[in-house]
């Protein structure tokens, strides 16, 4: 059996080593720094798709049925949530009215609404987070969302202690 092997020329293999050690010398630490930089980027990317896409799931198991699959909602009976001014205009209101519920009057765009809404007890302070997101990126995407840590503190301001 023949392999074609390249000839030998260690003095050029030396040459080269030595440019790329170099080279490595000069920019392998910018290079490293890059790379960790674009990994950090793309990690937190992808974990708020993938909150988004969580939150889409549990939009359609826990308010598609009322408020509709795109947020049209129903009729003079319940509130849209796409196209809503009070939802970026409230939006710290959020996080209580899912976990607690909603009553009495409310108008968007010169609709009123008067139907009582019941809280959505079983979500978790990060599953609420979830559905926000989805909320705002599918229908507000100008709107900054709110941190965790503010949900989580609006929360406890709401929170019914009996
Ligand atoms: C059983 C039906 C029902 C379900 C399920 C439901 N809602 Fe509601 N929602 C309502 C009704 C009715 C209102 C109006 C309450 C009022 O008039 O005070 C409302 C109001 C709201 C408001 C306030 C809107 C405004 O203009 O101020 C928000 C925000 C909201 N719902 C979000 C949600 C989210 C998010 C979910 C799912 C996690 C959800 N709702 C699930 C019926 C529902």
């Amino acid at each position: 059996m023949y392999f074609c092997a390249l000839p030998e020329n260690p003095a050029k293999n030396r040459k080269y080593s030595n440019k790329v050690s170099k080279f490595l010398k000069k920019y392998g630490l910018l290079i490293l720094s890059a790379l960790v930089l674009a990994g950090i980027f793309y990690l937190n990317r992808y974990s708020g798709t993938a909150r988004v896409k969580k939150g889409e799931t549990l939009y359609k198991q826990h308010c598609s049925n009322c408020h509709g699959e795109n947020g049209e909602g129903l009729r003079k009976l319940i509130p849209p949530l796409a196209g809503n001014p009070n939802i970026p205009a409230g939006l710290e209101n959020m996080p209580c009215t899912i976990r607690y519920g909603k009553n009495g009057p409310i108008k968007v765009n010169n609709q009123e609404y008067n139907q009582p809404m019941a809280g959505i007890s079983e979500l978790e302070a990060d599953e609420i987070k979830s559905v926000m997101d989805y909320i705002l990126q599918t229908w507000y995407p100008e709107t900054e969302p709110l941190s965790q840590k503010k949900i989580s503190e609006k929360l406890g301001e709401c929170a019914v202690t009996d």
